[in-house]
């Protein structure tokens, strides 16, 4: 039996007092909640505001990046124990706000100027397999752009992330992995990907992850959506197969909304 996740992520959103607010929202709605895993991921400064506001609660704490180096003359990132020492069990790696695709930047390009920050695949990995090594958990992000969608290759796009992304990872290790598929054009549109194509797509990663490693790791692999999950859809992404939870930015902002997320989750515990 896979347990059903339900993960904040709160991007570039939250000062500190606002942190703690959402967070004690969440806290009262979902906080004892057994039946879902709940982790709320906002930003770096928030984190060990948001450690003290969850202490009583089974709400874990993620953080939204990390730098695969431990320590040296990397101004401005973070490490995996750094991430630990404020609390953090969980880290989402190669989220596509985070994915380069088009190499230089266009200063008058919006959409290659928000690629700024450069993830790659081999990026993403060496992420991955330093969060498992220093004992976090990683969310790794993969979905496909809307043009890759319309040339038809999806599949091909996903699958290539998902196997980048774990090469060199033990079959112990891939028990502390959760994959989250989230197309790039349902990310912040309203545009939600129907369910069956969700399912679908999820479906086709649970093999990639068999193919890598084996049946058993596949079954066991936490597999959620993301991509516009709201109050309103949530319930029929939950109750597909393949789909163990949700990746969520926009309703995970508010504190209501988190919770009816998180109440279905747990309600479909299967
Ligand atoms: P959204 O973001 O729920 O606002 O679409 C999801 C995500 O980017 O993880």
């Amino acid at each position: 039996m896979r347990k059903p996740v339900m993960a904040g992520n709160w991007k570039m959103n939250c000062n500190n007092d606002e942190a703690k607010e959402l967070a004690d929202g969440v806290v009262a709605r979902g906080g004892q909640v057994e039946d879902a895993l709940v982790i709320l991921c906002p930003p770096a400064t928030a984190l060990t505001t948001v450690n003290d506001s969850i202490k009583n609660s089974n709400v874990k704490l993620g953080a939204q990046n990390m730098f695969w180096e431990q320590s040296g003359a990397y101004t401005g990132e973070l490490s995996a124990d750094m991430l630990l020492s404020c609390g953090c069990e969980y880290v989402i790696i190669g989220h596509s706000e985070r994915r380069g695709r088009f190499g230089s930047v266009d200063e008058e390009d919006a959409e290659a100027l928000a690629a700024i920050f450069g993830d790659t695949d081999e990026t993403v990995n060496r992420k991955v397999v330093a969060a498992l090594a220093a004992g976090l958990k990683p969310i790794i992000c993969c979905g496909e752009l809307l043009s890759e969608r319309q040339a038809g290759s999806t599949d091909d796009v996903v699958a290539s992330q998902v196997k980048a992304a774990l090469e060199g990872v033990s079959e112990a290790d891939a028990a502390n992995v959760i994959i989250a598929y989230e197309p790039v054009w349902a990310i912040g549109t309203g545009e939600v990907c129907d369910a069956d194509e969700a399912n679908r797509v999820c479906g086709m990663v649970r093999g990639v992850v068999a193919e890598v490693f084996n049946e058993d790791v596949a079954d066991s692999m936490q597999i959620l959506y993301g991509g516009s999950v709201k109050p309103n859809n949530v319930e029929g992404l939950m109750e597909q197969e393949h789909i163990d939870g949700g990746l969520v930015g926009g309703a995970s902002l508010d504190a209501e909304s988190f919770g009816t997320l998180i109440a279905v989750a747990a309600d479909s515990a299967k």
